[in-house]
């Protein structure tokens, strides 16, 4: 319905829908550009910069907890929403607002929609705010709330599905075998509220048939959400495959030099969804930033954003280098006798290989790449893992992936050690997995570090 507006606030309004439109124009320019060019210059154009930042050529950070208003008619046309604004930084900020954007075009890259993004303040807070409103709305008469999700998840996703959704009354079902889409197909009724899958997941480098999946979840009406940390839009764009939300931990690859903790939510505009209503369907990113997200708070600083921005802008490269060193890793790895086992989508006698390789491509240059994570479990004890581990000299021991610099951890013992020994064996994680991130470095340095300390088993 129409709002009665005063004529004050309609000059507001009137300006703000002129430079929208303006600004919609440029976007729509941009969307047509090639993705390295997207990363590198996101929105942020020579208007922009002489508008917003003085000519400055990188995005400033905007460190203001709040924005003043020319009078109250301005006011009051912002904090209705009439008018974008940004108000108050827990809801909106200028340089987080560069970094949504940027996200939003490289995620929906080649796809015939649009998407639009909202940051928040780590990977973890992207997935609570993506899933929640989906559970939050009750169910029919004796209708058991519930989601389906792969069982192969970062160890804090199963946590928040497994403990804290089941607190509140919805189940997670989780699927043990994701990538046959018909194990999936025996879990979704009619109180089934969304899939999610991990695509690849860390650290057992389980994928799921993108397309199929979402083809399922459309069936029933619910959304396909999918978190594509490992695989990030230089490899994989789910939306383009039918996935309706995209998650991230933007600390990981993304964030590879490791200076910001963030996440972000990207919905495709018009989500498949028979739960939430017509606004929320629309533009969900959006509706998630001006209302749940906005109720609660787990903001993106706008000083990360500014690293995350700076970090997009060589994704493609690296990444692409990083694979290729972790393909060369783990071709070594599979031939070496104290390695009883390795997981690595690139590898191609992994049982997932096919699969992966159908949605995984260095975009703009179509050959099937990988990412830079994997596992491999020692052939040996626990015990055996842990001194191959402690005898790491370059590769650094850190519960985190994703880096410029190669990291190594044990899961059983860090990343999945909450979830208990029931939790760890539906998900794939004996003792003796040690999950490893390929950084930067050459790939034969990486090699012989590796070597020594296996030596020392
Ligand atoms: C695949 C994946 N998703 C989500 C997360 C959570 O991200 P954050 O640590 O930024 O909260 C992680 C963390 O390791 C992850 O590996």
């Amino acid at each position: 319905m129409e709002q009665e507006v005063s004529a004050g606030i309609q000059r507001y309004v009137t300006r703000a829908n002129e430079l929208t439109a303006h600004r919609r124009a440029f976007r729509a320019q941009v969307r047509a550009l090639k993705f390295d060019t997207v990363a590198v210059h996101g929105i942020y154009g020579v208007e922009e910069a002489f508008a917003a930042g003085q000519g400055g050529i990188v995005e400033p950070i905007f460190p203001s907890t709040s924005q003043a208003y020319r009078d109250s008619d301005e006011m009051e046309a912002g904090l209705g929403y009439l008018i974008p604004t940004w108000c108050y930084s827990r809801i909106h900020n200028p340089t987080v607002f560069y970094l949504e954007e940027t996200l939003a075009l490289l995620e929906s890259y080649g796809c015939a929609g649009d998407a639009s993004c909202l940051c928040t303040s780590s990977g973890m807070a992207a997935i609570k705010q993506a899933i929640e409103p989906l559970l939050a709305l009750s169910g029919a008469a004796g209708e058991a709330v519930n989601f389906v999700s792969a069982a192969q998840v970062y160890g804090g996703t199963f946590q928040l599905f497994n403990v804290r959704m089941r607190e509140r009354g919805a189940s997670v079902r989780w699927v043990t075998e994701p990538w046959e889409t018909g194990a999936w197909r025996d879990l979704v009724d009619e109180g089934t509220r969304f899939l999610y899958a991990e695509m690849p997941s860390n650290p057992q480098q389980a994928c799921v048939d993108l397309a199929a999946l979402a083809e399922l979840a459309h069936e029933h009406g619910v959304p396909l959400i999918v978190d594509a940390t490992i695989a990030t839009p230089a490899l994989m764009r789910p939306l383009a495959h039918g996935a309706d939300v995209v998650v991230h931990s933007l600390t990981k690859t993304v964030g590879a030099g490791g200076f910001a903790v963030g996440g972000a939510v990207i919905a495709r505009h018009g989500l498949a969804s028979r739960h939430l209503g017509e606004e929320a369907r629309a533009d969900y990113a959006t509706w998630l930033k001006l209302w749940p997200f906005r109720d609660s708070g787990p903001c993106m600083a706008p000083h990360s954003a500014f690293f995350l921005l700076n970090e997009l802008r060589t994704l493609r490269l690296k990444i692409g280098h990083m694979s290729a060193s972790t393909a060369a890793v783990a071709g070594f790895l599979a031939g070496h006798p104290r390695v009883e086992r390795v997981d690595y989508l690139g590898l191609p006698d992994h049982p997932r290989h096919r699969l992966a390789a159908r949605y995984m491509t260095l975009v703009d240059d179509g050959t099937p790449t990988f990412g830079h994570l994997m596992s491999f479990t020692i052939a040996g004890s626990a015990a055996d893992a842990r001194r191959f581990f402690d005898a790491l000299q370059r590769v650094f021991r850190a519960t985190d992936l994703g880096r410029i610099k190669s990291v190594a951890t044990i899961p059983a013992i860090s990343t999945h050690h909450q979830q208990g020994e029931e939790g760890r064996r539906l998900a794939g994680i004996p003792p003796t997995m040690v999950r490893l991130c390929v950084g930067g470095e050459h790939p034969d340095d990486v090699i012989a570090d590796l070597d020594q300390a296996l030596a020392r088993i």
